[in-house]
């Protein structure tokens, strides 16, 4: 049996459980490709998350232990299962891997072909793999469900962080008009990535500040989520990432709310990589830490302020 490095828990928990060891290494089934992992990025909160654990989203499946962490990855095809004609071998790819499936903290991840896209051609695969679970919840977010077009209002909360930060300038691409919350510390960051203006959310109140937005992006929730109904336009929409909005609320308000969870999509990565290609998208790394200090990475997740991904780098070019 051929075998690979690879960063798993054989039990649940957190950081804790991951262990760097041998493990078996995957061949695609049909549909599938197999990709030689470059780099993965990881996620805050992945670890408490049923679906990293069994094979469901709710915790009712089978348990999958033990499990590879870290759902965003980019690399090169290696061989394709029957029936796959795109992606091909070679080619340079980067994906959201489902995350019922096995990571990409590994050498070797198998994944269904029709979800990978090819990798934006101005950036390196560590950079890469810090894209997909941001961006395509933005893009779903932005384009797919609330439509922006230009000179629409976008307020976006929570815009220094791994996705705030893709839907500013996300939405800048797109045309809109953007209105920030972030800390302070953080508004000369976001003004950069395209924001018009930044409120400080611990030093002001937005819904004083702010009135008439079309489409609030809402990735904080709670009460930031609350207070946010009141400055959209009639017929404006809210759309969180965090929680779901109270639709009683928001029919009150003459608005929509929405709440939706980021899904693998070919499609919305290939606009991804055109804004990346075409100089108007560009992600934020955080750090780079090799495929043996994954635990690490998950620890610092769970203490320290970042701006931007935390991704491992599991092999160099070729
Ligand atoms: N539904 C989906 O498909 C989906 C997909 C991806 C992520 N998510 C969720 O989206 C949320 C954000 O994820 P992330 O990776 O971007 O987290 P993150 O990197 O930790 O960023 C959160 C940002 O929000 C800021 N913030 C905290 N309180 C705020 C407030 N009251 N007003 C404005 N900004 C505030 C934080 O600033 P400080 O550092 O100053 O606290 C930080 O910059 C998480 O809950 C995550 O689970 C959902």
């Amino acid at each position: 049996m051929a075998t690979m490095h690879a960063v798993r828990a054989h039990e649940r928990g957190g950081p804790e459980r991951l262990r760097y060891e041998t493990a078996p290494r995957p061949e695609p089934a049909a549909g599938e490709a197999l990709v030689a992992v470059r780099a993965a990025s990881v996620t805050a909160g992945e670890l408490d998350w049923d679906a990293t654990w069994t094979d469901s989203f709710d915790g009712s499946g089978h348990d999958r232990t033990p499990t590879i962490p870290s759902h965003e990855v980019s690399g090169v095809v290696t061989a394709v299962g029957p029936g796959v004609t795109t992606p091909r071998v070679g080619d340079a790819v980067y994906a959201l891997i489902p995350f019922v499936h096995d990571g990409a903290a590994a050498e070797f991840v198998t994944l269904p072909a029709d979800i990978l896209a090819a990798k934006p051609r101005r950036l390196d695969h560590d950079t890469a793999a810090s894209v997909p679970l941001a961006a395509l919840t933005v893009w779903q977010a932005l384009a797919r469900h609330a439509g922006v077009t230009p000179g629409r209002h976008v307020l976006v909360h929570g815009a220094a962080g791994g996705v705030g930060s893709f839907a500013v300038q996300i939405a800048a691409a797109l045309g809109a008009k953007v209105t920030a919350t972030a800390s302070a510390r953080d508004a000369a960051f976001v003004t950069g990535l395209g924001a018009e203006r930044v409120i400080d959310y611990a030093g002001s109140r937005f819904e004083d500040e702010v009135s008439d937005v079309d489409v609030v992006f809402d990735g904080v929730g709670g009460d930031t989520q609350n207070r946010s109904w009141s400055v959209l336009r009639p017929g404006g929409m809210l759309v969180s990432i965090v929680s779901p909005p109270d639709p009683e609320i928001a029919r009150a308000h003459g608005a929509r709310g929405l709440f939706f969870v980021v899904e693998p999509d070919r499609t919305g990565l290939e606009a991804v990589s055109r804004l990346i290609d075409s100089g108007k998208l560009m992600p934020k790394v955080d750090r780079v830490v090799p495929l043996t200090e994954t635990r690490a990475a998950y620890e610092a997740l769970e203490r320290e302020h970042r701006r931007g991904k935390v991704v491992i780098h599991v092999a160099d070019e070729a």
